[in-house]
């Protein structure tokens, strides 16, 4: 039998972000996120008190029907002291979803598609999205008026950092008719910058 999908064993592909939400939830109130299109990336966990995952995958739902399994993986990665509520919904991100609006201070945006024009409904105002270009999300963001870019996040050699200065020079376009909401939703995929970073941190206005 296969083994069952796990975050350790997810963090053995992708590596290890609790460095990225710990980063974020030091320096911005975060206390309640949406992660859709989580598959078992357990990380905003270690470092966001109530985090709201959502996928279709049945192995991410077997994976968050476990809860002394989601209990044992946190174990040793939690912030001191974090409390960790853990909700998973086994649903499509397009169709409505049980959660109510306004409630989420961050949404997740992190190769799952378009998350953020499906799911910006339950985003706080003046909450936080964090996107990444893979699949177009902050190519789109960064064309939405309702946000503005407060920080990007760069990986290197195993470290996430979170920068707020000199953000001007990121989310430039190559091609600057290449900055189109529909061509990018129609491609699916984000367009290419003159600087890139793994992710980025719109807030909503
Ligand atoms: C490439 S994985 C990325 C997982 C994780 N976000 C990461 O960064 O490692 C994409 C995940 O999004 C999920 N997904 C894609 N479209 C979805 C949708 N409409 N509703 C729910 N989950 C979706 C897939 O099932 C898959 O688990």
């Amino acid at each position: 039998m296969a083994r069952r999908a796990t975050w350790s064993q997810y963090r053995e592909t992708i590596g290890n972000r609790s460095g990225l939400f710990e980063a974020l939830a030091d320096r911005w109130p975060v206390e309640r996120a949406l992660y859709p299109g989580s598959y078992v990336d357990l990380s905003p966990s270690t470092a966001i008190a109530s985090v709201t995952y959502v996928d279709t995958d049945v192995r991410a739902a077997r994976f968050f029907a476990d809860s002394d399994r989601i209990q044992r993986e946190l174990t040793g990665h939690t912030r001191q002291g974090a409390r960790t509520d853990v909700r998973f919904l086994a649903a499509d991100y397009t169709q409505a979803l049980d959660i109510p609006d306004d409630s989420m201070d961050l949404l997740i945006s992190l190769y799952a598609g378009p998350v953020w024009e499906h799911t910006r409904r339950y985003l706080s105002p003046g909450g936080w999205l964090l996107a990444n270009t893979s699949h177009g999300d902050a190519s789109l963001a960064a064309l939405d008026d309702s946000l503005r870019l407060v920080a990007v996040v760069q990986y290197r050699e195993g470290q996430y950092r979170v920068l707020v200065g000199g953000l001007e020079e990121y989310l430039v376009p190559k091609r600057r008719e290449a900055a189109d909401a529909d061509r990018i939703r129609a491609s699916g995929r984000g367009i290419p910058y003159t600087r890139t970073a793994f992710a980025y941190l719109f807030q909503s206005r």
